[in-house]
């Protein structure tokens, strides 16, 4: 089966873990594009969270993962573009649940709060598991 088309990009805090999680898509079979940055020269987040999320919301890419300091820029800025139901989250708990049940398409991490390992492992879960629809899919229209 043809694997989803992922975009994955950060700011300056975000870059190493970025890389990190490339590699691993990359591994696993994933279209991979790296939107940047690639330096620690500070940049602003909000720019960086637009652009991916426009590409994701058009359905260029399947989805996306964006990564800052703590995630919470990234996600805030990703879920103020129409269409996107963004996620920062830090257990495969709640990566699971919501794509479940909430059709999530764009995942946030910060490199400052989550470990590699422990990243990595949210990003499979996240991108294997399916939404469930039925109800949740009204629940999720009500949103838009
Ligand atoms: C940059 O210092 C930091 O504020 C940013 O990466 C992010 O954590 C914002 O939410």
């Amino acid at each position: 089966m043809q694997k989803e088309k992922i975009i994955i990009g950060s700011d300056h805090a975000g870059v190493n873990l970025k890389s990190k999680i490339k590699l691993y898509l990359l591994e696993l079979g994933y279209d991979v594009f790296d939107f940047g940055v690639n330096s620690q020269e500070p940049v602003d987040y909000p720019y960086i969270a637009k652009d991916v999320a426009n590409k994701v919301a058009t359905g260029e890419y399947n989805k996306g993962i964006l990564i800052c300091g703590t995630g919470i820029g990234m996600s805030i800025t990703a879920n103020k573009i129409k269409g996107i139901r963004a996620v920062v989250c830090s257990d495969t708990t709640s990566a699971k649940l919501s794509r479940q049940h909430n059709d999530t398409n764009i995942l946030c991490f910060g490199e400052r709060i989550i470990g590699e390992y422990l990243a990595k492992d949210i990003c499979k879960i996240w991108l294997e598991t399916e939404f469930m629809k039925d109800r949740h899919l009204r629940r999720v229209n009500l949103i838009e």
